[in-house]
């Protein structure tokens, strides 16, 4: 029997979301899976109520329009006893700015910002009002770091990371935990979607989806915000907070996207 409350994960159909799927239905957590693909999140929670007595419902929603974000939303005000979100759902891009459409570069921005800010602010009043929970926002360790052809991603999921932060200082003192999720790279749909061979040595040298959510929910016992799994993404972001810019700007020129370019 369920005793845990409800937890809601966007972009639960692959990768990171499907293993904070897997892992908070095994705590016992009742689920609001969202995602697009119906044939991954239909058996999902099929599975995940089998195997762990809980109840799974899923709910589609594309985030590149409002209204799918709303649906989310509405969705998500119903549900009485919300105890953990996370705002996992969103997408990487490989195109120069100049190049790419300005569609493709709005629908990340709905959906790493859009929706994020907007489940937020749906699930805090019964957060509050309950004096509980916890949201976990996806960003990346791209958001400490900038670099050609990554514009919206690295400023998208800057702005994920700095919001995160700002609300934990806002409703410090309240009972609600925040935490920005910042992984590098990990294995999960990701890469694939955007065209890479991922059977190589480099994509298996990536963190497993398991590792970075271990991580995240090992961290939420602790005091800290900002979580980065694995020691080298720790060293990336210590060091692009510690470089010269000028220097800096020099080695995201010389590397960004090379070693990705390498393995096509
Ligand atoms: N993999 C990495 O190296 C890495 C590194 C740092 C941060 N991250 C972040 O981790 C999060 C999860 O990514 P992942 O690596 O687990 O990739 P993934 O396996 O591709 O999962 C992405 C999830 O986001 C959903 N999604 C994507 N675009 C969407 C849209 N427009 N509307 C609604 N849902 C959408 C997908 O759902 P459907 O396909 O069912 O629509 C899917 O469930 C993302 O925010 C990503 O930026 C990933």
């Amino acid at each position: 029997m369920n005793t845990q409350g409800t937890a809601c994960i966007t972009g639960a159909s692959s990768g990171i979301g499907e293993v904070f799927a897997r892992r908070l239905a095994g705590q016992g957590y009742n689920l609001l899976l969202h995602g697009r693909r119906k044939e991954r999140l239909e058996p999902l929670c099929l599975e995940l109520q089998q195997r762990h007595g809980i109840r799974a419902e899923y709910i589609l929603a594309d985030f590149s329009y409002p209204e799918g974000i709303r649906n989310v939303e509405d969705r998500l005000r119903g549900v009485a006893d919300l105890e953990i979100l996370v705002n996992n759902a969103g997408f990487g891009s490989r195109k120069s700015f100049t190049r790419d459409a300005i569609a493709p570069q709005e629908t990340m921005i709905h959906t790493h910002v859009h929706a994020t800010v907007r489940l937020t602010h749906a699930a805090l009043p019964g957060m509050l009002e309950r004096n509980k929970g916890t949201i976990i926002n996806v960003s990346s360790v791209a958001g400490f770091l900038v670099g050609p052809n990554s514009a919206t991603y690295c400023a998208t999921k800057a702005y994920i990371t700095s919001f995160t932060e700002s609300l934990h200082l806002e409703l410090s003192g309240t009972g609600i935990r925040f935490q920005a999720l910042c992984p590098g790279f990990t294995r999960s749909d990701f890469h694939a979607r955007l065209g890479f061979d991922t059977s190589g040595e480099f994509f298996r040298n990536f963190m497993s989806a398991e590792e970075v959510v271990d991580t995240s929910l090992r961290s939420l016992k602790g005091k800290r915000v900002i979580c980065v799994p694995g020691i080298r993404y720790k060293i990336v972001v210590i060091a692009s907070r510690l470089l010269p810019r000028r220097v800096y700007y020099r080695i995201a020129l010389a590397t960004r996207g090379s070693r990705l370019r390498k393995a096509e």
